[in-house]
């Protein structure tokens, strides 16, 4: 049976002594959940998975989606393409929570590392909930009622603003219109307080007016990047970061370019969280 390995920082543990090439048991399946839910982002070493192989772990835990803008595997359209290279380096600097510019954004991505540069590359996540914690409690107070809008064109407003990015982007802006979350958030498996705002997606808080939106956010965004809430993944070829998008925020470590660096990513829709 899987054994788990709890990282020395806020969040993050390595589950061992399980074989992801083969089919789970319920009870496998359940632990690797509470797993998730508990540390908020897992680890795994040597899984040397097909894209099948990816695609039938994620299912166990939930419908797959498929990203608006980025390249798919080949016949496996739920399989994102994170490719980066001297030619094209990472457009993702920002930290940030999957997708929540969507009405019900994803429970969870599992990303598969495929070509791994020598030096950089790791992946940072940083939990929402211990930063929630080491809010003074005035302002955990004065939180609980706002509400906060997260926009598909605020995220990738880079992108639009490219030769002929508008039209390339026309129907995911159509299909991703602005959409409002609470700024806290409770866990639905935990029951975990977070807070729910991150600086790609989140463009404004509903109540407030322009000047003391972007000042909040801009506290929370600092403040939720904190190192003491973060942890870092070192990739190896074939490992796998499976996180829990209601509860972290994560990034990408870019130094490593101009190497290689190749990821495979599965988005897992969310049907925990009470919408
Ligand atoms: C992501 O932001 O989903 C990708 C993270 C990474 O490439 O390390």
């Amino acid at each position: 049976m899987a054994k788990i390995r709890k990282e020395d920082s806020a969040l993050g543990a390595t589950i061992d002594e399980i074989d992801l090439r083969e089919p789970l048991q319920t009870k496998e399946v359940e632990f690797i959940k509470q797993s998730l839910a508990e540390n908020e982002v897992i680890f795994f070493r040597d899984q040397e998975i097909s894209p099948t192989q990816h695609k039938a772990f994620a299912l166990n835990f939930g419908e797959l989606q498929s990203h608006p803008v980025y390249p798919t595997v080949k016949g496996f359209p739920e399989i994102t393409i994170l490719e980066n290279d001297e030619d094209n380096p990472s457009k993702i600097e920002e930290w940030h929570t999957d997708m929540t510019f969507r009405k019900i954004p994803p429970l969870g991505s599992i990303l598969l590392g495929k070509i791994i540069p020598k030096e950089g590359g790791d992946t940072l996540f940083a939990s929402l909930s211990a930063a929630f914690e080491g809010l003074p409690n005035d302002m955990k107070n004065s939180l609980k009622d706002m509400q906060a809008v997260h926009s598909f064109e605020y995220g990738f407003k880079e992108s639009l603003e490219e030769p002929y990015g508008r039209e390339k982007l026309k129907q995911a802006l159509i299909d991703n219109p602005p959409v409002e979350h609470p700024v806290i958030r409770t866990h639905p498996v935990t029951g975990k307080r977070l807070i729910y705002v991150n600086s790609l997606f989140t463009s404004k808080i509903n109540t407030l007016n322009d000047s003391e939106s972007r000042e909040l956010l801009s506290f929370l965004c600092e403040h939720i990047r904190k190192e003491e809430y973060q942890c870092r993944f070192r990739w190896k070829t074939n490992s796998i970061a499976f996180w829990d998008n209601r509860s972290v925020i994560h990034k990408p470590d870019n130094t490593y370019w101009p190497q290689l660096r190749r990821m495979e990513r599965i988005t897992i829709d969310d049907t925990e969280s009470p919408y």
